[in-house]
């Protein structure tokens, strides 16, 4: 498998997660998070069955794509789904630009990120806090990024797993220096440093974005914290 390494993930970032977002409101607030300056959207899929909610789709994803791409932001899509390659075609064809697995969910995570870069996406694998972090590091090498979860998928507004910090600078120590380490769960203005200084360049932030009384505010603080 060849990693080709795209732009965006090579970067720090923080990416708002749109699961967080008041739907009701969805193109409104990905505009105003467009002009805060954030390149990365976070969209969380959640099949009822790997997670216990089911959570937003394709149906999102393709009704708030065009107004992304056309400010040359990505969707990077995070599968929380039993048979992640039974949806991949509809993420790319709904305007995905990553899609993450996760390593629980496969036997075979190679053959899905084939599956993945086939249709033109950018591959990630995730991991559960309870995954040893050397077993993610080796199935993950070949990957565009790793996201270690540091909380228990399914739900936004969870605190972030104490052991992460340790969990994220073994990955980082783990992985080649072009695979890009993330993290999502429990992400706040105040471990937000503390998270990039273990490592991670990808930070997943649901409701410290948008339970903020002004989302853009909240991402620009959180911005500044590990520029
Ligand atoms: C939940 C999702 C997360 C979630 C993060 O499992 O994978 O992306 O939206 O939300 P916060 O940042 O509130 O923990
Ligand atoms: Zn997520």
């Amino acid at each position: 498998m060849t990693r080709h390494a795209h732009a965006w993930t090579q970067g720090t970032e923080i990416e708002p997660s749109l699961y967080a977002a008041d739907l009701a409101r969805l193109g409104e607030q990905v505009e105003e998070l467009l002009d805060a300056g954030v390149r990365v959207f976070h969209f969380d899929v959640g099949d009822g069955h790997f997670v216990e909610p089911i959570t937003i789709g394709p149906v999102v994803l393709r009704a708030i794509a065009g107004l992304v791409h056309a400010r040359d932001a990505v969707l990077d899509c995070h599968l929380m789904v039993e048979n992640p390659e039974r949806h991949i075609p509809q993420i790319a064809e709904a305007g995905g630009d990553g899609v993450t697995f996760h390593y629980e969910a496969t036997d075979d995570p190679e053959r899905v990120a084939e599956l993945a870069r086939g249709q033109g996406l950018c591959a990630g694998l995730a991991f559960n806090p309870g995954t040893a972090v050397a077993d993610a590091a080796r199935a993950g090498a070949p990957f565009d990024l790793v996201l270690c979860m540091s909380i228990w998928p399914g739900y936004s507004g969870q605190e972030l797993l104490p052991e992460s910090y340790e969990r994220i600078a073994d990955l980082r120590d783990s992985l080649p220096d072009d695979v890009a380490v993330q993290v999502d769960g429990g992400v706040t203005a105040e471990n937000v440093a503390a998270i990039r200084e273990a490592g991670a360049n990808l930070i997943v932030a649901g409701s410290s974005v948008f339970a903020a009384d002004d989302p853009p505010a909240a991402y620009r603080a959180l911005a500044r914290s590990v520029a």
